[in-house]
């Protein structure tokens, strides 16, 4: 990060996702070419992006997700879903999924700011456990111990690389102290 990069983390709302929709896709299709396990297989265009947005929209607007983006310097490189619809016996409990950084932007620490932004929302809809899987043996994992959260174990053949190919996922929590 320069010394004058401003970076931004801020919830965006369903306008806000709807008005940012190019950008969101952007960084979805930039990840999933540079080969990260994130639901897609290659090929990955941007209209099945901004298709997976516009579904993501939908979701905020009833109140079963919240989305936060990671700005520097006012352009959008990062996201990172939290998932709050869960069964009714898990009221206390969210996941997070899709943390995303553009490979441009990448290696600034974006990736641990979006991850305290999502924790504070989670706070802030009173949950005390978050759960995430992350591909095992990727930077996100590494990422993911480094900020507490605690290993389960790992799934072999969980699921498979954009080209195919099956990847091992690694399950984690995190109690949230309030
Ligand atoms: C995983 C991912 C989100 C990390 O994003 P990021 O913004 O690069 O993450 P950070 O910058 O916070 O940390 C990454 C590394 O940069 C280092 N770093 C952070 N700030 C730094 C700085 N100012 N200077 C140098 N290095 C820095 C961190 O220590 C970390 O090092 P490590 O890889 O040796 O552990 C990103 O690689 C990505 O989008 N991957 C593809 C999608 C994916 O797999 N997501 C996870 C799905 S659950």
């Amino acid at each position: 990060m320069s010394a004058t990069e401003q970076i931004e983390i801020r919830r965006l709302g369903v306008t806000e996702v709807q008005a940012q929709l190019d950008g969101l896709a952007a960084i979805l299709v930039d990840c999933v070419a540079g080969g990260a396990s994130v639901s897609y297989l290659a090929p990955f265009s941007h209209e099945q992006a901004r298709a997976a947005f516009e579904a993501v929209a939908v979701e905020i607007e009833q109140g079963r997700r919240l989305l936060l983006g990671a700005f520097a310097n006012g352009d959008l490189v990062g996201t990172v879903h939290l998932i709050l619809a869960l069964p009714p016996n898990q009221p206390h409990r969210a996941e997070i999924a899709k943390l995303l950084v553009h490979r441009s932007a990448r290696r600034r620490g974006i990736a641990e700011l979006l991850m305290a932004g999502a924790e504070a929302e989670a706070r802030a809809e009173g949950k005390t456990l978050l759960v995430l899987d992350t591909v095992t043996g990727d930077d996100a994992e590494r990422l993911y111990q480094r900020l507490g959260w605690m290993r389960v174990g790992v799934i072999p053949g969980y699921a498979l690389y954009p080209d195919g190919r099956p990847c091992d996922t690694t399950i984690f929590w995190k109690a949230l102290q309030h």
